[in-house]
């Protein structure tokens, strides 16, 4: 593997006042890698993610290559061109903060692309694909949030996401505030996306459940109070942890389900 990392930190430090919340974070995510960011609440997952997306400013001594080009000085229109490119998309833990109540779904996934003036044709060409990336039916798309299940809902989320044709997607504990049977089909539907697009899509996935990131993602790191502890690949790093924050988190959950094949073989969320 010596593809050029889609996304490289480099001694990311995050500084919010005197306080470093991240603190000289490095890791790479290769094109079409899944690389799931696991630690507990506050470790500074959302930040990271944050910096990634030049939303927080970095401490000296930091760099963000996204495409071997650091972004981590962008600022005004260089900032806003780089964003328009949509390079790197985000998606929020709760939906409805990328799905307007008031909106229908339709309209929603769409919005982005009306913004960067892409034909309507090709935003229903694309908005067609994403659904079906996310197992979506075209029937919901008439519907307001509010007549969409939660699982239901985060998928409309991540379409929108994907409809922009992103090349890294920022999934900030995408199955948290979900009930069993929805994180369920999410992370089957993560797992489908990720084997359909290979290399096309990386995808770097927060969560404080190591369960649930253990069945869609390539390679774990682990983040306990804004240093990583552990960087390897998923089935290593839960059947030998080498940190014991590590073992700490993986006793946390009953039952894990590692990928028992490489790719592109599909894996089972559950058994
Ligand atoms: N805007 C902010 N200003 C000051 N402190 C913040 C801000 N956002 C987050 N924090 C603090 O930074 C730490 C990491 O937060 P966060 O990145 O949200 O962690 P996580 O997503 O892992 O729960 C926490 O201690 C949190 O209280
Ligand atoms: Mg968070």
């Amino acid at each position: 593997m010596t593809r050029t990392p889609l996304l490289r930190l480099d001694d990311l430090s995050v500084d919010y006042g005197a306080v470093r919340v991240l603190d000289r974070i490095s890791l790479t995510v290769r094109p079409g890698e899944v690389v799931g960011v696991v630690g507990e609440s506050g470790s500074g997952k959302t930040t990271l993610a944050r910096a990634v997306l030049r939303a927080v400013d970095s401490a000296a001594g930091s760099r963000i290559l996204v495409d071997d080009r650091d972004v981590t000085r962008l600022r005004g229109r260089g900032l806003r061109l780089w964003r328009r490119a949509g390079v790197v998309q985000y998606v929020f833990q709760d939906p409805l903060r990328s799905l307007d109540p008031g909106v229908r779904v339709a309209e929603s996934i769409v919005e982005g692309l009306r913004i960067a003036k892409v034909s309507a044709q090709e935003a229903t060409r694309r908005r067609a694909a994403a659904l079906e990336a996310v197992g979506l039916d075209e029937e919901l798309l008439t519907r307001v949030p509010a007549g969409l299940s939660g699982g239901q809902r985060q998928r409309a989320a991540i379409a929108r996401a994907l409809v922009v044709e992103p090349r890294l997607l920022l999934l900030d504990e995408p199955v948290s505030a979900l009930d069993a049977a929805s994180r369920d089909r999410v992370v089957k539907a993560l797992i489908a996306l990720r084997d359909a697009r290979g290399d096309d899509l990386a995808m770097l996935v927060i969560s404080h459940d190591i369960g649930s990131l253990a069945a869609m993602s390539d390679r774990l790191v682990v983040l306990d109070r804004g240093r990583i502890v552990e960087d390897g690949p998923t089935r290593r790093v839960i059947s030998r942890p080498e940190h014991p924050y590590t073992r700490l988190l993986i006793d946390s959950v009953p039952l894990i389900h590692t990928p028992t094949a490489n790719r592109p073989s599909p894996v089972p969320a559950r058994s």
